[in-house]
Parts: C-alpha cells; sequence; structure tokens
C-alpha cells in the first residue's frame, strides 16, 4: 500500500478533493487536493503594496524631519510587517501557521509609534492623517484574510478527516499482516516485510530535509501511546525534534512541542540521524564530544557518555557521521557502532537504560561501511544493504542470544533511493523509515516458532 500526499502549488489548487486509485503494482494511491480557490492572493498583494507604498511615506517624512529613533524603530516594523506578508504569499503551507493575532499587535504598535512620532514631532499635518488611513486599511485587510483562512483551514480540516479515514483503514490492513502477538518473541525472525505505507512527505514540507527520523516511542510514557515525533535536517546534524499528539495531528504538522537541541549557553546537537525516542528521551549521538546521549524530553536536559573504543571513522553506507546507531526492541536499547580494533566490523552493545552505560558487547562480521542500516527485534541484530534504486534487502542477522550470525535475502521495497534512519518499533512491530523526506513505515511477518 503506497499512500501519497500531493501539494499542489498555490496557484494550481482546485476544489479541495481527495482521489484514490490503484497504482500499477497494485499499490493504493491517494492524491489530495488541497482546496484555495477562496485563498485572497491578491488581497495579499495589495496589503504588500500598502506596505510598500507605506515604506515610501514614511520615507519621505524621513527626509523631511530629521527625527532620530522612532523612526528607525518604524521602518523595522514595517520590514518586518512586509517579510510577514511575503510568508503569507509564498505557500500553501506557511499561511495556515500565520499569526494573525502578532499581525495585529504589530498594526497597533505601528499606530502607536505614529502618534507618538506626531506628538513629538507637534504636527498636525495631513500626511499623518493618511498614514492613519493606511494603517486602518491594513487592520481591515489582515481581518479579512484572517476570515478567508479560517473558512479555508476548516475545508481542509474536513479532507484531512476523510484522507485520516482512508489512511487508518490502510494502517488496519497494515496491522493484520503481522502473525506474532505485539511484545512475544515466540518466532524465529522476519520471514518477510510488507509494503510500504507512504504517510507524506516531512512536516517541513521540503524535500531538502532528506536527514531525518519518525515514529513513536518504543516504550511510550502512560497517556503518550499515540504520540509520534518527527526531526529532521538540510545535512547530518540533529538539533529539533518535534512530537505530536497522534497521527492525526503529525499528518496535520501541528506540532504538540518542538524541542531545541541548542541554545546559546548549551549546544547538545547531535549528528547522524540514526537517533530513537524511548520513554520520552531521545537516545542520538552527540556531535560534541563524540558520546552517546539522552535527551529527556520531560526534564528538557541531556546527558552523554563516551562509547568505550567506538570509532567516528566508520559510517554507514548512505550518509556521512551515521557512527552510532541506536534501535529499541522487545527487550532493552541497543547501539551498533565501529571500532579500530573491530578494523571498521560492526559492533553491537546492550545498553542498561538506568546506567546509561554498555552492559554487553557482540562483534559482527560484516564491515559498517557497507552497511545501510540495522534494527533489532528480540535481541537479533538486522542489517540492510541496498538492491537497487527501488529495491533494499535485509541481508545479514545476528543472534545475541546464540551469537549465530546468517546471510539472507529480504528484499523490500523503498519509496526513493537512500534513507538514514530505519528502525523498528517493538509497541506495533513496525518499521520505520524516513526515505529522503518522506514518512515511510512497514509491517512485518515473522517466520513461526
Ligand atoms: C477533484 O480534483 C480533480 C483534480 O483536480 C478534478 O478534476 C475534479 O473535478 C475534482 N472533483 C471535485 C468533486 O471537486
Ligand atoms: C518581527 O517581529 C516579531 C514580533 O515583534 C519578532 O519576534 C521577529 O523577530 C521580527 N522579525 C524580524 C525579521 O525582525
Ligand atoms: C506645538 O505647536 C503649537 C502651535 O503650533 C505651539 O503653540 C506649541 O508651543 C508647540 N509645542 C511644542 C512642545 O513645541
Ligand atoms: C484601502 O484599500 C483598498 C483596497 O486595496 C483601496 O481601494 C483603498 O483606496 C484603500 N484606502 C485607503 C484609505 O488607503
Ligand atoms: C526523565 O526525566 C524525568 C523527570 O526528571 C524522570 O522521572 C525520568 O526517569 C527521566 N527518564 C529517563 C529515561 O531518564
Ligand atoms: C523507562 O520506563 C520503564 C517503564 O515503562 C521503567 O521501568 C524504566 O525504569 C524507564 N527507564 C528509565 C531509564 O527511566
Amino acid at each position: 500500500l503506497i499512500l501519497c500526499l500531493s501539494f499542489q502549488p498555490l496557484e494550481d489548487w482546485g476544489s479541495g478533493n481527495v482521489t484514490g486509485s490503484v497504482g500499477e503494482s497494485g499499490q493504493c494511491i491517494c492524491h489530495v487536493f488541497l482546496p484555495d480557490t477562496m485563498f485572497p492572493a491578491d488581497r495579499v498583494e495589495s496589503v504588500q503594496i500598502s506596505t510598500n507604498k507605506l515604506t515610501m511615506d514614511v520615507e519621505l517624512h524621513i527626509s523631511k524631519v530629521h527625527s532620530a529613533v522612532s523612526l528607525v524603530v518604524l521602518l523595522e516594523e514595517l520590514s518586518n510587517l512586509t517579510l510577514r506578508l511575503e510568508v503569507v504569499e509564498s505557500g500553501p503551507d506557511k499561511y495556515v501557521k500565520l499569526e494573525f493575532e502578532l499581525l495585529r499587535i504589530e498594526l497597533r504598535e505601528f499606530e502607536a509609534i505614529v502618534t507618538e512620532l506626531k506628538t513629538s514631532l507637534n504636527s498636525s499635518s495631513p500626511a499623518f492623517d493618511s498614514l492613519y488611513n493606511e494603517i486602518r486599511n491594513m487592520s481591515m485587510i489582515v481581518d479579512q484574510l484572517e476570515s478567508y483562512d479560517q473558512s479555508n483551514l476548516e475545508v481542509i480540516r474536513i479532507e484531512f478527516a476523510k484522507l485520516q479515514k482512508k489512511l487508518e483503514k490502510c494502517r488496519d490492513e497494515q496491522d493484520d499482516f503481522s502473525n506474532v502477538q505485539i511484545g512475544s518473541c515466540k518466532h524465529r525472525g522476519i520471514l518477510k516485510v510488507g509494503k510500504p505505507v507512504v504517510s507524506q512527505l516531512n512536516a517541513n514540507l521540503n524535500s531538502g530535509y532528506t536527514y531525518g527520523g519518525w515514529g513513536k516511542d518504543t516504550n511510550p510514557l502512560p497517556g503518550s501511546e499515540n504520540m509520534y515525533w518527527y526531526s529532521a535536517s538540510t545535512d547530518t546534524s540533529v538539533r529539533y525534534v518535534s512530537v505530536y499528539t497522534d497521527y492525526y495531528s503529525l499528518i496535520m504538522r501541528q506540532a504538540k512541542k518542538t524541542y531545541d537541541l541548542y541554545a546559546t549557553n548549551r549546544d547538545w546537537r547531535g549528528t547522524g540521524n540514526n537517533y530513537i525516542i524511548r520513554n520520552n528521551t531521545l537516545y542520538y549521538q552527540f556531535a560534541n564530544p563524540f558520546s552517546m546521549a539522552k535527551y529527556n524530553m520531560t526534564s528538557q536536559t541531556a546527558e552523554y557518555r563516551v562509547v568505550p573504543k567506538a570509532s567516528k571513522r566508520f559510517s554507514y553506507h548512505y550518509s556521512a557521521n551515521q557512527n552510532l546507531d541506536f534501535a529499541a526492541d522487545e527487550t532493552g536499547l541497543w547501539v551498533t557502532y565501529a571500532t579500530e580494533e573491530s578494523k571498521g566490523k560492526l559492533v553491537l552493545g546492550k545498553i542498561d537504560e538506568a546506567a546509561f552505560a554498555l552492559s554487553e558487547v557482540w562483534e559482527t562480521s560484516i564491515f559498517k561501511q557497507s552497511v545501510t542500516n540495522a534494527f533489532m527485534i528480540c535481541g537479533v541484530l538486522y542489517a540492510t544493504q541496498s538492491v537497487d534504486i527501488n529495491t533494499e534487502e535485509i541481508f545479514y542477522t545476528y543472534d545475541t542470544h546464540t551469537r549465530q550470525e546468517s546471510y539472507v535475502s529480504i528484499a523490500f521495497e523503498k519509496f526513493l533511493d537512500f534513507y538514514v534512519n530505519l528502525d523498528y518499533n517493538p509497541t506495533n512491530q513496525k518499521l520505520y523509515m524516513y526515505n529522503k523526506g518522506y514518512y515511510v513505515s512497514y509491517p512485518v511477518k515473522f517466520k513461526s516458532a
């Protein structure tokens, strides 16, 4: 099953609707055309024209009078306003987030500044009256924009509700795929990986965000079972993590909260995008110093520990800086890496969560650089490699219980050629992949015990 959301440029939007069709290889394709015939792009333009005109008016005043501070502030406010309106115009995604209230506050401040200016200059010039008119006009336009925007939002909401139903149906079909009870390890490993479900392009609505990850907490706190998370970047660095109340808010891009690992007084940023979330805590590769870190989203604090012998020289095949890869399964938390001692071969470590330290390590016989990613299920490591641009395969497994390794070939489709994050989630037995900006998930079927 493949679900695609198409986002069309502003001017191409027809009346909003959701259509489904069956693709060449039997996948379910779902197109969503977001509605926008009502969005008043022309009004936005007129606001911009007014703003520009205002700027000119004010500049005219500057040439006439030589009042210093307040005019500078006034001009700054104006350019800020112009900037915000450009945001409205720049895309269908962004205007939804536009804070109209802020625009109104800015206009009110703007008005106060003009009043102050008028008083300080002791002027009754008609130019000021025209400024007041312009401000009033802009406020009106902002009000109109907002009401248009809300009616638009309502239509979008209805369309998304329809879409949600379709997605839920697909998800239920996906759920039926697994043949083992959640949490159980009474099976002999993966038999096959199901068809990918592509939920949508990332929350940044930008295919430039190739590096990232998404999924669900692998051991959610009570009450957070429906939570989803998302993090992405245009490079290998890791800075923001957003959490969503449920799948619907993920699809709607309504983050409950976005955490920032960077602040002027502390730098907790990571790298490599091979993180995982567990107990409301992000486990990730700390950028500097090179170590494993955990950022507790409850306490909003981070701590890091050096992973003994782990080397920064060996990354996965698809992306740089992927030196530590975190994974979680039915048995707990894991990290894979490579060492100089192992000569670049993949090493697997079990993390004692309470101590936040490695409790046991295993050395495999595969070279980390030939691997595209890895994940854990029931204490068994699964490593992947590329077959072709549409196909990936699990080619290697390592069982930590028996120390047995085996070469296998379990192929699965990918949506786009490369990806940086692939992990298993033991709470629903699904694989989550962040595939060049797209959210992709897979059901798995196990070999019966
Ligand atoms: C749905 O969208 C398609 C493509 O834009 C269009 O051809 C069709 O007329 C629309 N249907 C409705 C009911 O709006
Ligand atoms: C615009 O104004 C808002 C609110 O006053 C402020 O937070 C923001 O930083 C300003 N942006 C620029 C580019 O000046
Ligand atoms: C403002 O202008 C009025 C008349 O134009 C004058 O009487 C008054 O003294 C001026 N006030 C200041 C503070 O300059
Ligand atoms: C207010 O905006 C409208 C629409 O752009 C324009 O026709 C009108 O002249 C403006 N009024 C003033 C006082 O600027
Ligand atoms: C996160 O912080 C909370 C509150 O300080 C604490 O109760 C919890 O155990 C921490 N979780 C982890 C995984 O360290
Ligand atoms: C994570 O949550 C589990 C309960 O779900 C708890 O037993 C465990 O101590 C937590 N781990 C940490 C490090 O707080």
